[in-house]
């Protein structure tokens, strides 16, 4: 099928190479030129495993390729994804990129000849698909919704495994306007071997809210029970949690084996969770309730849980090495979570900035990060050894695996004191220095150390 994806970001050019990838001919439209560029170069702006490949081979066979003209690209096309940003404004979505793509898809889809399904895969509170984006394309295009089709298709996929994510969902939800948009944008996924889930536009949008809700849920339940583990001698985090997961409602047995879900329970606690949606996509759904006048109790103390984590660690932090003014304070990890180099949102730069409001000087590393947008107070530097050379502590805010294989004897060394604040238990099991004052999440913390509870 002849594909349009309106956006180049993470989800849209994600989706574009993913679908020309499985044969379709797609084109990518974006508003900035240096995206453009980067798709027709085969050079993704931003990391994300295997896209690269995929580029390079979908756009060398004439698959894929970017312009920065949406009408001609539409009225040439069979299908148009939205995949553009929906940011947070004040807590809420910020609809202005999608309605300004959608006047353009509607320019198009007044020149196009053939039967043309247009489907948002932003992320848009229920309702938006059904009022904004169909007002906006009857309008622009001239056309009655029914003379051209209409889905919403949430997106599940993550940073860092968003290539893989695609080509293996769990499940493709499908909102659709009528049976024949529907169908058609079935078709298109074809080859997915999965549950397709035919559904109301406003179903497929309350989908995608409610999924990332529960993560955040996840994680903000582990890390109230971190905060309780802190204040209970005697208790741990990682064994509370490790045992929980034995619960087979969370790894069934099959088959003899106990399917461990891993990582992927969300129930680990960390600094808090970060990126370019959970935070937003909370914030959106607690605003839209509100203006629905539906209270969200639990939402909200999902938030609140989470936005206290960053200050929660400078505590831990002060308990033990004291007040910050004039300390140097070693920061590692930058991006929200490792196997990205994205920081919107991330706890890590939340805790940069309590740092440096509380006059310490940091210091900070990230595999991945070689500057901090917006924020010329921190010093980025380009290796561990820098950032720890003459720190006064370390704090560990992103669980990049190389934070735990390096020879932490001869780094602690370098430092004024050798105090690790482990915001994401990343260093538990590590062998460190005697001299080493380690603080992990999660447990409870004395002067005389840390009470493990095994
Ligand atoms: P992004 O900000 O990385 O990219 C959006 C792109 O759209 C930018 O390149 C921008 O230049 C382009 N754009 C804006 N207006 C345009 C227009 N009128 N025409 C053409 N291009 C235009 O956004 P993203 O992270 O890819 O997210 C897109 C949507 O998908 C959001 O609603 C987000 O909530 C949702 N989502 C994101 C993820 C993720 O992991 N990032 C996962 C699932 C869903
Ligand atoms: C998340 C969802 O996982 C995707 O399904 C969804 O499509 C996407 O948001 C979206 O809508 O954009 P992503 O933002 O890439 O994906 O990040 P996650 O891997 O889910 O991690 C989010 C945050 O939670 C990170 O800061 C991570 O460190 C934190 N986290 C995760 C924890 O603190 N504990 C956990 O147990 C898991």
């Amino acid at each position: 099928m002849r594909v349009t994806v309106i956006g180049t970001g993470y989800v849209g050019l994600v989706t574009g190479a993913c679908l020309a990838h499985i044969g379709h001919d797609v084109t990518c439209v974006d508003v900035l030129p240096e995206r453009v560029a980067a798709v027709n170069n085969a050079t993704p702006l931003f990391y994300e495993p295997g896209l690269a490949e995929i580029l390079s081979t979908t756009t060398r066979e004439r698959r894929l390729r970017a312009t920065a003209d949406t009408a001609s690209t539409v009225a040439g096309s069979d299908i148009t994804f939205l995949a553009v940003g929906t940011p947070s404004r004040d807590g809420e979505i910020d609809v202005s990129y999608l309605r300004a793509a959608a006047e353009k898809v509607g320019k198009g889809l007044r020149a196009s000849k053939g039967y043309h399904v247009v489907v948002v895969k932003s992320t848009v509170v229920p309702g938006t698909t059904d009022t904004l984006v169909l007002e906006t394309l009857e309008r622009t295009s001239g056309r009655k919704a029914g003379e051209f089709g209409l889905c919403m298709n949430p997106e599940f996929l993550r940073e860092g495994s968003a290539v893989v994510d695609f080509m293996n969902p769990d499940r493709v939800v499908i909102g659709q306007l009528d049976a024949s948009s529907g169908s058609r944008i079935g078709d298109l996924y074809r080859a997915f071997d999965c549950p397709k889930l035919f559904t109301t536009l406003r179903n497929a949008e309350m989908t995608k809210y409610a999924s990332n809700a529960l993560l955040a849920t996840l994680i903000s339940f582990s890390n109230e029970f971190a905060a309780l583990c802190e204040g209970t001698p005697g208790t741990d985090i990682e064994f509370v949690m490790s045992a929980l997961h034995l619960d087979r409602r969370l790894s069934p047995i099959s088959h003899g084996h106990r399917v461990s879900p891993g990582i992927l329970s969300y129930l680990w606690a960390g600094c808090g969770f970060g990126g370019s949606c959970l935070p937003k996509d909370v914030a959106a759904l607690r605003n839209f309730a509100r203006r629905n006048d539906v209270p969200t109790t639990l939402l909200d103390a999902v938030a609140n849980v989470n936005a206290a984590r960053p200050a929660h660690l400078i505590r831990l932090l002060e308990s033990v090495s004291g007040s910050l003014p004039g300390k140097i304070i070693a920061v590692l990890g930058l991006a929200f979570k490792p196997g990205t180099d994205d920081v919107r949102d991330s706890p890590a730069v939340a805790l940069v900035d309590l740092l440096t409001h509380g006059g310490a000087s940091v210091r900070a590393y990230d595999p991945m990060v070689a500057k901090l947008p917006a924020n010329d107070t921190v010093d980025v530097v380009n290796s561990m050894e820098s950032a720890l050379r003459g720190a006064d502590a370390v704090v560990i805010a992103t669980a990049w695996p190389d934070f735990a294989n390096c020879d932490w004897n001869r780094l602690c060394r370098t430092m004024r004191q050798p105090i690790l604040i482990d915001g994401r238990n990343a260093l538990r099991g590590v062998k460190l220095p005697e001299s080493a004052v380690y603080v992990p999440i999660g447990t409870h913390y004395t002067p005389k150390g840390i009470v493990l509870g095994k």
